[in-house]
């Protein structure tokens, strides 16, 4: 079964059109860092490689980009796009050990904060990694600040008559706060050079396309365990809801990004 999903196109396709949108605000992320020619550049939590390869192109063959993540089938995808500048390892974020300390220039986390149990570990992990005066970037979806899936997502929640599960649903939600990414670059030992929320706003073919968004990337809301009956329902009130927001360009999405950057300071 692992090796036929390996081989199909369509499951390519399927990540690749869930990356685009994370791609979107990632090239900002690599703005932000201000990653350049032949610097070395780590990518914690690669996906299917679509970012990294990009970032790949700006540093050039005299540069380096090496990815990391730990689910096999993101990783074989990855390497299809590898290149002797950009490296794809399988691998946990917390356990960069084989990395070694001051190698690389930057480093970044784009939409994989939420997916990380212990975030000061990986912090600090890229911490040994940068050299003195190198930079980490990471984008997370802002807490406070619900983007418009959230929203139809509670308003479906209502309307499916599944209220009493909706705080047990919000109270799950791995997100953080432009204070928290603050202090998680402060606490990890880097100094905070910009922590900001920007709105980003992607279009999607329907609402299908749109829950595929979501599901795959699990990067701002999660559906919830509920048994197929009541799941069957929430999905109905929640694509009706979604529809609502229907454009000329297809199903618009409002998103709230948090973008941190932080360096690691010549003296400690
Ligand atoms: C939403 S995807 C983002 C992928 C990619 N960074 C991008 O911009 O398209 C989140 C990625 O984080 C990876 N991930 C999950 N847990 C991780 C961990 N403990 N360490 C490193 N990566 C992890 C997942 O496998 C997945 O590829």
């Amino acid at each position: 079964m692992g090796s036929l999903l390996l081989d199909s196109p369509e499951l390519r396709a399927r990540y690749d059109r869930v990356s685009t949108r994370q791609f979107e605000h990632g090239k900002q992320l690599i703005q932000e860092l201000g990653i350049g020619h032949g610097q070395r550049v780590l990518d914690v939590g690669c996906g299917t490689g679509l970012l990294g390869v990009y970032v790949a192109g700006l540093v050039g063959t005299h540069g380096l980009v090496v990815g990391v993540d730990p689910v096999p089938l993101r990783v074989t995808l990855a390497r299809l796009r590898a290149q002797a500048h950009f490296q794809v390892h399988l691998g946990r974020a917390e356990e960069l050990d084989a990395l070694e300390s001051d190698s690389f220039d930057a480093a970044f986390l784009n939409s994989v904060i939420h997916c990380l149990d212990d975030r000061e570990t990986v912090l600090t992990g890229i911490y040994r990694v940068l050299r003195a005066g190198g930079k980490v970037g990471f984008t997370a979806i802002d807490r406070d600040r619900p983007g418009s899936f959230h929203l139809a997502h509670q308003q479906a929640i209502l309307a499916a008559g599944l209220r009493k599960r909706a705080k047990s649903l919000l109270a799950a939600r791995p997100l953080l706060s432009a204070a928290e990414a603050q202090d998680l670059l402060t606490s990890t030992g880097f100094r905070a050079v910009s922590v900001h929320t920007r709105t980003q706003v992607d279009h999607f073919y329907d609402t299908d396309d749109l829950l595929d968004f979501h599901l795959e990337s699990s990067f701002d809301a999660q559906l919830p365990d509920f048994d197929l009956n009541d799941e069957r329902r929430l999905r109905q009130a929640l694509k009706r809801e979604l529809e609502r927001n229907r454009g000329p360009k297809g199903v618009e999405q409002e998103r709230h990004i948090i973008f941190a950057i932080g360096e690691k300071p010549y003296t400690s």
